[in-house]
């Protein structure tokens, strides 16, 4: 009978832990609801570049989100009687950036910049995935130090110094 409760509670600590394991996954490559239903496979299939909305990769640390201004610009035209379209104008006629819910997020102890991995001609789709086509944003890989670090290692012998030292990435 003794045997049969440590059974028991074996059981039920390795189902606690999958599930857990699983959890966590789900929460890692989950899509934030936003609060527009914005779909980056609608526009990139109409040829619309990363870097027309997102300018500041090349340019600086973040590659930054697009204005409400940036939407209006075509869709003051385009899809204007749509009703997901007449909510974007709402937040632009009220002079309110449009609240989006971040997909990647570092931590603050972090730094990380856009501008030297573009410039290492790494692309968008190395760390974002297929985002081209993806209706809803989602995160496509666990941005983790052992994610960073498997890239940093595999770099020329003369730059792993540097891209390995804790402080290259750790303010
Ligand atoms: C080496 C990996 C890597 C590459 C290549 C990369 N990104 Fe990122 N991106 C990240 C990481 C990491 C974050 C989270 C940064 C943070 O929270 O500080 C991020 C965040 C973002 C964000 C949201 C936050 C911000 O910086 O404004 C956008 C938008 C973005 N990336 C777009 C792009 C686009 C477009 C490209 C290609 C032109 C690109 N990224 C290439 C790793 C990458
Ligand atoms: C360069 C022009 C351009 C910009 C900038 C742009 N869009 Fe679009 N958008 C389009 C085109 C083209 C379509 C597809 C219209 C169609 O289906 O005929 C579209 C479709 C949409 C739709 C689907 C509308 C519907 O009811 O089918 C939404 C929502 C949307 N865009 C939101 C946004 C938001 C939010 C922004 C700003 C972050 C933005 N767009 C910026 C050109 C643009
Ligand atoms: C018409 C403008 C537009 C174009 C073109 C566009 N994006 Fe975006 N992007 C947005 C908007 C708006 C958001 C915020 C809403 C969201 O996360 O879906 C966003 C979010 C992102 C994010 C997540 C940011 C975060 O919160 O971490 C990434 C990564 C990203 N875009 C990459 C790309 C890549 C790669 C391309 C080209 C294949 C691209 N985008 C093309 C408008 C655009
Ligand atoms: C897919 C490969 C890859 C990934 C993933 C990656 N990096 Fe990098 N990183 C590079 C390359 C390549 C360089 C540029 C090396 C050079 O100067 O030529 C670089 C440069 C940097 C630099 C600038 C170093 C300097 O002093 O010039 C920082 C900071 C950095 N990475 C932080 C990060 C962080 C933080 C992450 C994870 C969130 C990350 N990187 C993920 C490949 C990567
Ligand atoms: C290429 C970038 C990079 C380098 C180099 C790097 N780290 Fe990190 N580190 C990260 C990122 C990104 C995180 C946050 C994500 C995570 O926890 O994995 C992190 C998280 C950590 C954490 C966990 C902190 C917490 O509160 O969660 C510790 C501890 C840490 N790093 C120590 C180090 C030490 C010590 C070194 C040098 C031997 C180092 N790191 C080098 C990118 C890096």
């Amino acid at each position: 009978m003794k045997r049969f409760w440590w059974i028991g509670l074996f059981v039920f600590v390795v189902i606690v832990i999958v599930i857990g394991a699983i959890l966590t996954r789900m929460q890692v490559y989950a899509a934030p609801e936003q609060p527009i239903e914005y779909s980056h496979r609608i526009h990139v299939e109409k040829d619309i570049q990363c870097l027309y909305c997102h300018p500041g990769a090349v340019q600086s640390a973040v590659a930054g989100i697009p204005s409400v201004q940036k939407c209006m610009g075509c869709h003051n035209v385009i899809k204007a009687d749509s009703p997901e379209i007449q909510q974007v104008a709402s937040y632009y006629d009220e002079g309110k950036p449009i609240p989006w819910i971040k997909v990647n997020r570092q931590p603050d102890f972090i730094y990380f910049s856009h501008l030297p991995h573009l410039g290492a001609s790494l692309n968008c789709e190395t760390c974002h995935g297929e985002v081209g086509q993806m209706d809803v944003t989602k995160q496509f890989v666990k941005m983790d130090m052992g994610w960073c670090l498997d890239c940093h290692l595999n770099q020329p012998a003369e730059k792993v110094g540097r891209l390995a030292d804790c402080l290259t990435c750790h303010k």
